[in-house]
């Protein structure tokens, strides 16, 4: 069933608790760039989330880990420039924030101020407490992630489905009660199942925001590369492709190819 939705100028963690006081969905994407930003933000999305998923989309590695607090400042401050009302979230990467809580205020702080991001997410939950509560302090939006957190992809091994098991569900719990008493205002709930997740959204009154994670949470978030169709090699279960853009793209530059090689472009409009 879906809501009336409340006109917003600019979307601010306020809006997004508001959005779920009144039972209306959220929406979030990913973007790296200004120029998809830009398509993004105009196009009505919520959130906009500079994800650490820019090391596989946009740097080709196999996992989160490499990329660095430079490149996430850089492609923050690249959809930054291309955003009029959307909140913009950034990960702090893999070695920004675990090692301790002065150093993952400091990475914090460096993303705010040189990107002019609105907002940061960090993976984890009670075991990161003390870099939650500094960079909260400091007067920065904090985001949560739990499930399956990418930058753990060594500890689990695999990209399967989290939380299955009881002892694993109840943590999580836990850790999402947690993180909204430490004042955390969204949690992203990765890849873990439906039932756990919209129990998990009746027992907070922050937004829960889900990519895999079922239809009983508050808002839900995809990687805009898969979204569009440019990633065909990832199919998830939880995944819906919106276009073939990788087909479309493929298509249109071998065409531009054949039009160059058969002298067909430019042709007599197409120059001065
Ligand atoms: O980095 C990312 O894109 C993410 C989403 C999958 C939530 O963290």
């Amino acid at each position: 069933m879906s809501v009336a939705k409340k006109e917003y100028k600019r979307i601010t963690v306020k809006s997004l608790i508001e959005m779920k006081e009144h039972g209306e969905k959220i929406s979030m994407l990913t973007a790296y760039d200004y120029s998809m930003a830009k398509i993004v933000d105009s196009a009505g999305i919520d959130v906009i989330l500079v994800g650490d998923s820019a090391s596989n989309v946009m740097a080709g590695h196999e996992t989160t880990l490499p990329i660095t607090l430079d490149q996430m400042i850089y492609h923050a401050s690249s959809v930054i420039r291309g955003v009029k009302r959307a909140l913009v979230t950034v990960d702090l990467p893999f070695g920004s924030y675990q090692s301790d809580p002065k150093e993952a205020l400091r990475s914090a702080i460096r993303i705010m101020k040189e990107s002019g991001a609105h907002a940061i997410k960090l993976e984890g939950g009670k075991e990161i407490k003390e870099s939650v509560k500094k960079i909260l302090n400091a007067g920065i939006p904090v985001m949560g992630h739990l499930g399956l957190t990418p930058q753990s992809i060594y500890k689990f091994g695999s990209y399967t489905v989290r939380a299955k098991q009881e002892e694993e569900a109840a943590k999580l719990k836990e850790d999402a009660i947690f993180l909204e008493k430490m004042g955390c205002f969204a949690i992203v709930l990765e890849k873990i199942p439906a039932q756990l997740a919209s129990e998990v959204a009746e027992s907070v009154s922050i937004p829960i925001i889900g990519i895999g994670a079922g239809n009983g949470v508050d808002g839900q978030v995809l990687v805009l590369h898969d979204l569009l169709g440019m990633t065909y090699e990832f199919s998830p279960r939880f995944l819906r492709r919106y276009m073939n853009l990788y087909e479309d793209m493929s298509n249109a530059i071998s065409q531009y190819v054949d039009d160059v090689k058969d002298g067909d472009f430019p042709n007599d409009s197409e120059q001065y």
